[in-house]
């Protein structure tokens, strides 16, 4: 359990970060400005997960719907995709796998970032002569969409017309495969504290000169219903904060909607809600990043800086079930690549080609060691009117942790 944070710590590496430049400063202080006006007309103050849907959503302004560089080397942080082709290619074996036994279907990323995924996807099914029908991306960023456009443009410019950016989820309900890596913990959350035997809910204010948290009554009065879960692993706890995501069960509900038979498959940082919410974890798991700094202060920078939450795979698993969808595996990382071929993949590589190799094997490490992002992401792995097992869960299956 080391990732308690110290504020003393936190406010240690708040103080280290890099300055933004002018532009950026304007930026994020028109971010705030909107902020402000939404905590005047409510009255004061605004529940947390409302501050940040506007600090990463805000169209035009937030951190995911404005400019700010993100991924990668240059930006705040790294991700799967970014970081070897070879994440693609294992769930380009997932994908083979659905597509070859439904004799088709398309896939659906949802919050496709750079646009690599997409693009190392499409040129390994491509190879393995089973390319989908389609590939949609849901992004809620237009400025993300257009990332992804030239990524693909300049990565895999024969299959652009095979790519359709869609608005909303497909109305008519397709079969395929439907992939998310680090969307759900994008999401905005609820942020709650149990103190002397009560339920308050987190608020941001504007004190004058800077925003300000504080808790209070929640405002809706189903908020203790919405938390049964976390608060049935809570009893009698004190001094304990933590959060809660309320937008992916109806998140689910729609996508089950959408997809008429097939897999899904949510890979993100998280852990079961015994895990999540166990009492050594009594700050949570929010997180905020800055130019590969990470730190807890979710006010700093606003619009610049990403802010994130550990993912409750307890919870997705059931409100999975309640939409209609079957849990078909629960694994790390690491396990599932394996299961998908990745050791296939590393045997394909010129060990002559001492670069390339190399980078293949730096690939590997980051991809599976515990200490890297092997243990501390999870996959999940969901299903509709298909009853055949996944290979990406053939290795080590954890649902029973869930
Ligand atoms: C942390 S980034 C991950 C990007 C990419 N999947 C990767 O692994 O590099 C989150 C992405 O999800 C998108 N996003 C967040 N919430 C969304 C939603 N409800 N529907 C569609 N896209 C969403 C963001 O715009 C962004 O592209």
């Amino acid at each position: 359990m080391n990732e308690r944070i110290n504020p003393r710590a936190v406010e240690a590496v708040v103080a280290r970060l890099p300055e933004p430049d002018a532009d950026a400063r304007q930026h994020s202080l028109k971010l705030v400005s909107l902020i402000r006006d939404e905590i005047a007309a409510a009255g004061g103050r605004i529940p947390f997960d409302r501050y940040m849907e506007l600090a990463l959503y805000a169209p035009g302004l937030g951190y995911y719907t404005a400019g700010a560089r993100k991924f990668g080397g240059s930006g705040d942080f790294v991700t799967a995709p970014e970081v070897s082709p070879l994440f693609a290619r294992c769930l380009a074996q997932q994908c083979r796998e659905v597509l070859d036994n439904l004799e088709g279907g398309a896939i659906l990323e949802v919050g496709a970032g750079s646009g690599i995924l997409a693009a190392d996807l499409l040129l390994e099914l491509e190879r393995l002569d089973c390319l989908p029908e389609r590939y949609l991306i849901l992004d809620l960023s237009p400025e993300l969409q257009q990332r992804q456009r030239r990524t693909l443009s300049r990565c895999a410019p024969h299959l652009l017309q095979r790519v359709a950016w869609l608005g909303a989820f497909p109305e008519t309900a397709f079969s395929g495969v439907v992939i998310a890596n680090e969307l759900l913990d994008a999401m905005p959350v609820h942020r709650f504290r149990l103190s002397a035997g009560s339920l308050l809910e987190q608020f941001v204010s504007w004190n004058g000169e800077q925003f300000a948290l504080g808790w209070a009554e929640p405002a809706s009065p189903d908020f203790a219903k919405q938390l049964a879960g976390p608060l049935g692993r809570l009893d009698g706890m004190d001094d304990y904060e933590s959060e809660i995501n309320l937008r992916a069960a109806p998140w689910l509900d729609a996508l089950a909607g959408s997809l008429a038979q097939g897999a899904v498959l949510l890979i993100d940082y998280g852990y079961s809600r015994a895990e999540y919410y166990h009492p050594a974890r009594s700050r949570g798991t929010l997180m905020c990043h800055y130019r590969h700094r990470a730190h807890a202060d979710p006010l700093v920078y606003p619009g610049l800086q990403d802010i994130t939450a550990h993912v409750d795979f307890t919870a997705i698993a059931e409100a999975a079930q309640s939409a209609g969808f079957q849990v078909a595996g629960y694994t790390t990382q690491a396990f599932f690549l394996m299961g998908s071929g990745l050791e296939r993949q590393v045997a394909r590589s010129d060990a002559d080609d001492a670069a390339a190799h190399l980078a293949l094997v730096q690939g590997v490490k980051r991809l599976t060691l515990p200490t890297e992002m092997g243990e501390r992401f999870k996959v999940l792995g969901l299903t509709r009117s298909w009853d055949r097992p996944l290979c990406g869960f053939a290795m080590r299956d954890l649902r029973e942790r869930l």
